[in-house]
């Protein structure tokens, strides 16, 4: 599954488009509020400067509708990506046209031109033929590095390696050696620890996952339609609905393959009239509350079962961890992780930066630019992004 590398380019004196995944949060008065993704790209931008490639950069910001808008502008993003290199990264006053084209040819070795927000074009999304060509003759060779965005079909991310040779950046290639060797190869025993909201886009991961794994522990809200299936009273707390057939059969599909479930056993539930939180049974949740945690039994639970593993695979908080009252079961759990050896990795959403704000990015040995893109490819899907790419 190895792709093209990089490192077999033969960049010396070429325009080189390097598509990079920059789609980054911004503060309020627009700078860049988390830069691992940039941090992430400067080995291939460094590689690339020495051999005296001439970078062009090529990324997307959020989801303008197809037109400029200021507000998803990558001047930011160049800028700070300026700062880490030590080196200047010109602005493009584009995505594409006439004086993008002057801009790309007056590039000298080592230089970095920035085009702006792929996204500001309409063509960009559509995979269209025309802006794919245009994009591409303003390179000679092209260079897929952004890793988050492999799973999309677009202009930059197939039209453009479909028309110029074509290598993976070393970003690319490591997500796709650490995260293949989760589905491959993993230590065992392999745990899979998985909480967030969004029940219905979880299943597929956890169908694949459920044949590969050792143990599985479900936390945050995709626990409830399971605890139901289970015979839990879960209250008044919402829960995903039409989900016991999907449920069903991942009892069955984990009960012949031996792999061992663990759901919560309390949680901790805000009690609506009063405000006040209280730790409850999973199996009895008591009417008028709310369920935003795991509870300190669930939390110990977890720990222990964690403890026998070789590999750990996390993605998705275990309660609502942006309120400081209920952040401590997830906080808890990824800080215990660092304790117990086995590799540790993380992949999807924001997790980076939660690991960042709980303080328990020690806790792992490798954390995945991938959000999306990161899921699918452990849910074992083709990437368009990726398919296109030559193999090594
Ligand atoms: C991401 O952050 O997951 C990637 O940059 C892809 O962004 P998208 O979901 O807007 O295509």
């Amino acid at each position: 599954m190895a792709k093209r590398s990089v490192r077999d380019a033969p960049a010396a004196g070429k325009r080189v488009l390097v598509r990079v995944d920059h789609n980054v949060p911004l503060t309020e008065d627009g700078r860049v509020a988390d830069d691992m993704r940039i941090v992430e790209s400067l080995e291939t931008l460094e590689f690339l400067r020495k051999e005296g490639a001439r970078i062009i950069l090529l990324s997307h910001l959020g989801r303008p509708q197809g037109a400029p808008d200021p507000r998803f502008s990558l001047r930011p993003v160049a800028r700070r990506l300026s700062e880490l290199l030590g080196h200047p990264v010109a602005m493009a006053p584009g995505v594409v046209g006439p004086e993008v084209e002057r801009a790309a040819r007056e590039l000298r070795d080592g230089g970095l031109l920035y085009l702006e927000n792929l996204r500001f074009h309409p063509g960009e999304e559509k995979n269209d033929p025309a802006f794919a060509a245009e994009l591409a003759s303003l390179g000679e060779l092209f260079v897929e590095e952004a890793f988050g965005t492999v799973h999309r079909a677009h202009a930059s991310t197939v039209g453009v390696p479909q028309r110029l040779p074509s290598y993976a950046g070393f970003l690319v290639s490591r997500e796709v050696t650490e995260l293949s060797r989760l589905l491959d190869a993993p230590a065992r025993p392999f745990m899979v620890l998985l909480g967030g909201a969004k029940v219905v886009d979880k299943l597929p991961l956890l169908t694949q996952l459920s044949s590969r794994a050792d143990g599985i522990l479900l936390g945050g809200a995709l626990a409830f339609p399971f605890l139901r299936e289970a015979g839990a009273d879960l209250g008044d707390q919402p829960v995903e609905g039409s989900l016991g057939p999907s449920c069903r059969e991942f009892f069955a599909r984990t009960r012949s393959r031996q792999v061992s479930v663990t759901l919560p056993v309390d949680f901790l539930a805000e009690e609506t009239a009063s405000g006040e939180v209280h730790q409850v049974p999973s199996r009895k949740v008591p009417a008028g509350h709310r369920i935003f945690d795991i509870g300190p039994r669930t939390r110990e639970l977890f720990i222990a079962t964690l403890q026998k593993s070789g590999t750990v695979f996390w993605n998705g908080p275990l309660g609502r961890v942006e309120d400081p009252r209920f952040r401590g079961g997830t906080q808890e759990v990824l800080r215990a992780l660092a304790g117990i050896p086995g590799v540790h990795v993380s992949a999807g959403g924001d997790s980076g930066r939660a690991l960042r704000e709980l303080g328990a990015e020690g806790s792992f040995h490798y954390v995945s630019t991938g959000g999306g893109a990161a899921l699918e490819f452990l849910e074992g899907r083709d990437l368009p992004g990726l398919r296109v790419l030559p193999e090594a």
